[in-house]
């Protein structure tokens, strides 16, 4: 009955392993390193490495569940089939797979994975989540230069990643996403949903969409950060090619910098916000707020 956590070092798969943690439930963090933080058992996996595939099992025989987080590109299952295949003869029974709300199965990327899992008829959930607001995860230890460039990294690909520097340097947040709004949903919430189904006697067998309490656009968003952090944030609405230009600057990839403008836009267009309006047993709605997540994580943003 034990869990392994692909993307155990992440921000969703360490909440979901403080989880399992605090409710004693047997579970292994896989990670390039083969480190987790204590006293986390943890394994060698790498997605890109068939090789390590089998770490796992031979670490802990009685794996039968797996929560599935797999790294970005469109040929996931080139690897990710490989490992489905060898989790099942081994004992795999369960699959929760995260996603994203503009995933469908069949479809690109993880929607091919999330196809495998139909096929091969085992049980499964698939987490769909909007746009995270963006956990910091637990870091080995660290001293404090190497501590805030890990917490700037492992932050979030948002408010304490993408956005880190600009708040820092220019009281800022920059975006395509108008005033698009977006219900920003918590790694913490994302875990809890992970954990109910890799716990529940009977896992749900579905798909659905992961969001947060409210919408908020990134002007609101931006509001509310100033008033836990005391001083004025602002959101700069660019258009796409700025924000494309933006996103250079700050070192990212072209393609991964495009596409994320272009996910922006959607947001401006109200594409994330609609998911709010699903039927309830097509939506898992999380209960932390944006307010509450900046409060939590203030110390990311203060300066000195
Ligand atoms: N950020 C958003 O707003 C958002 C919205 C919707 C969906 N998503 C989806 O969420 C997923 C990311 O989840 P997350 O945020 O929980 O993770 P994360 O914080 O981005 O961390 C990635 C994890 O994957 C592991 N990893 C990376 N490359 C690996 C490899 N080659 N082999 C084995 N492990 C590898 C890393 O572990 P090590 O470095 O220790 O190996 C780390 O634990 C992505 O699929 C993304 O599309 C994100």
């Amino acid at each position: 009955m034990t869990t392994l956590i692909t993307g155990g070092t992440g921000k969703t798969g360490s909440a979901l392993a403080r989880l399992l943690y605090a409710a004693n439930r047997p579970f292994i963090v896989a990670s390039r390193s083969g480190q987790a933080p204590e006293p986390f058992k943890s394994v060698v996996f790498n997605w890109h490495d068939a090789g390590t595939f089998e770490n796992p099992f031979k670490v802990d025989p009685s794996i039968d569940r797996v929560y599935l987080v797999i790294p970005p590109g469109m040929d996931m299952m080139s690897f990710a089939g490989p490992f489905i295949d060898l989790a099942i003869v081994k004992g795999v029974k369960r699959f929760v797979l995260l996603t994203s709300t503009k995933s469908v199965a069949g479809g690109p990327a993880h929607g091919k994975v999330h196809q495998y899992l139909l096929d091969k008829g085992v049980d499964y959930a698939v987490l769909k989540p909007t746009w995270f607001m963006g956990e910091l995860v637990p870091i080995l230890s660290l001293n404090g230069k190497e501590l805030k460039m890990a917490l700037f990294l492992a932050a979030t690909e948002n408010f304490a990643h993408s956005y880190y520097r600009s708040i820092m340097d220019k009281d800022e947040i920059s975006s395509a996403t108008g005033d698009g709004k977006m219900p920003w949903v918590s790694c913490e919430d994302i875990a809890q949903a992970a954990f109910n189904e890799l716990t529940a006697e009977k896992i749900s067998n579905k798909e659905y969409f992961m969001l947060g309490p409210e919408l908020h656009s990134c002007s609101e968003a931006a509001k509310i950060l100033s008033s836990v952090l005391g001083r004025e944030i602002t959101h700069r609405k660019n258009t796409v090619e700025q924000q494309v230009e933006e996103f250079k600057k700050m070192g990212m990839p072209e393609p991964v910098g495009k596409a994320l403008a272009f996910a922006q836009t959607s947001v401006a267009e109200g594409k994330e916000a609609v998911f709010m309006d699903e039927p309830e047993d097509r939506k898992y709605v999380g209960k932390r707020t944006l307010e509450q997540y900046f409060r939590e994580n203030r110390h990311v943003w203060m300066k000195e």
